[in-house]
């Protein structure tokens, strides 16, 4: 099969990432670029052996471009997604959807009406340690997921004053543009929807929110809580998700994760299973019934640790899975990708609430 011609639009930092990963997709060529930085749109051209162009209407005019990638600050993404689709293109877009919910809900009846795809690159779906906790959690080994609590701090060294970041008209704002990552995953490991969102932000006296925080009520009863804060140097950055079950606890480390720890308690016909899905080995300990708690049993507590050597390597091969899932996905109607437009649109709306209810004062409804 021929490759898919591929037209870039914004190639700023993460759209330098991911064409360095897709270059070596046998599936896609780099045929056209463009971004409102002449320098940089020339430089990626002559790496790519692609055509420059000034605008984004003339990108949109090559023939040769089939899907539009779209890696513009997010105040962009919906009108240029529209435009795209309105061309008859395929879509990738980065993260998120747009920044208004009614853009959004615009958007999506418009590639309906024109029978496009729309791809959202959540790269967490495709990072290793994340698919073996989706695998974990669906198996129930350590029971149903009862909480999620995701702390994510991360540095704002790079995020000079007058960066796009922080205005909100230009990012929609923390859970907008950032923690809509984490809302998919956590939509994704729930298997539910949001009922309930109320969230609260720390508002400097610069007049940035760099600290967000909202504690969210699935449907099928699991409690989350979501916080995250673009207030340190990057050495001091951290992202930890804990995953409460039932019979046990995982905790995954590091924005793109590089270990996942488990410890719980399950049969003993279950160990190799749980073993075998982990891909290490269980470490057992027998635990004497604590003293003084009237009915408490002894019992074996199993743990487990599973790392990652290269978290570049996993973040250069999740953008290439997103990639190569949304182009299965035009070519085979019944191909069901990872993240469905749908699930786009609910991790989006979330984001979207979470941000209302901080403006608002008091919870929401989803
Ligand atoms: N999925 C991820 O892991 C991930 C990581 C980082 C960034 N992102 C997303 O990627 C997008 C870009 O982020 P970034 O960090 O690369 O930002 P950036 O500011 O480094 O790059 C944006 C680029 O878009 C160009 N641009 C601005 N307006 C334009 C226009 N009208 N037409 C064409 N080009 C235009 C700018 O000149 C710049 O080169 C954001 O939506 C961000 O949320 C995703």
């Amino acid at each position: 099969m021929q490759p898919l011609g591929l037209g870039i639009v914004g190639y700023g930092g993460f759209g330098e990432f991911t064409a360095k990963a897709y270059a070596h997709m046998p599936q896609v060529r780099i045929v056209a670029i463009t971004d409102v930085d002449a320098t940089r749109r020339n430089a990626a051209a002559s790496t790519y052996h692609a055509t420059a162009y000034e605008t984004y209407e003339q990108l949109l005019a090559d023939p040769a471009v089939e899907i539009v990638v779209i890696n513009t600050p997010p105040w962009l993404h919906a009108a240029q997604a529209q435009q795209a689709a309105l061309a008859g293109k395929h879509i990738f877009l980065e993260k998120p959807l747009a920044i208004d919910l009614a853009e959004a809900d615009n958007l999506l009846a418009i590639l309906q009406e024109r029978q496009v795809h729309l791809g959202i690159d959540y790269v967490l779906r495709h990072v290793p340690i994340y698919n073996i906790l989706q695998q974990l959690t669906s198996s129930k080994l350590l029971g149903e997921i009862t909480y999620l609590r995701l702390e994510n701090v991360a540095s704002n060294e790079a995020l000079h004053g007058d960066h796009w970041f922080w205005k909100r008209q230009y990012s929609g704002g923390i859970f907008i543009e950032h923690g809509v990552h984490f809302f998919d995953l956590c939509n994704q490991l729930s298997q539910s929807l949001p009922g309930d969102i109320s969230a609260y932000a720390h508002t400097g006296s610069d007049g940035r929110q760099d600290r967000v925080m909202a504690n969210v009520a699935y449907n099928n009863g699991i409690l989350a809580s979501f916080y995250h804060a673009f207030d340190r140097p990057a050495i001091l950055e951290q992202t930890v998700l804990h995953v409460t079950m039932e019979h046990g606890t995982a905790v995954v480390t590091g924005w793109i994760p590089d270990r996942l720890e488990i410890e719980g308690t399950l049969s003993r016909e279950r160990y190799d299973e749980l073993s075998n899905l982990l891909g290490v080995e269980l470490k057992v300990t027998s635990v004497p019934a604590p003293e003084g708690i009237t009915g408490a049993t002894a019992g074996e507590l199993v743990m487990a640790q599973v790392t990652r050597e290269d978290r570049t390597a996993d973040y250069t091969q999740a953008v290439t899975i997103g990639l190569s899932e949304f182009i299965h996905s035009i070519q085979d109607h019944n191909y069901q990708p990872q993240v469905s437009l749908q699930d786009s649109y609910s991790s989006f709306r979330l984001a979207y609430r979470a941000q209302q209810s901080i403006d608002q004062g008091h919870s929401l409804v989803y």
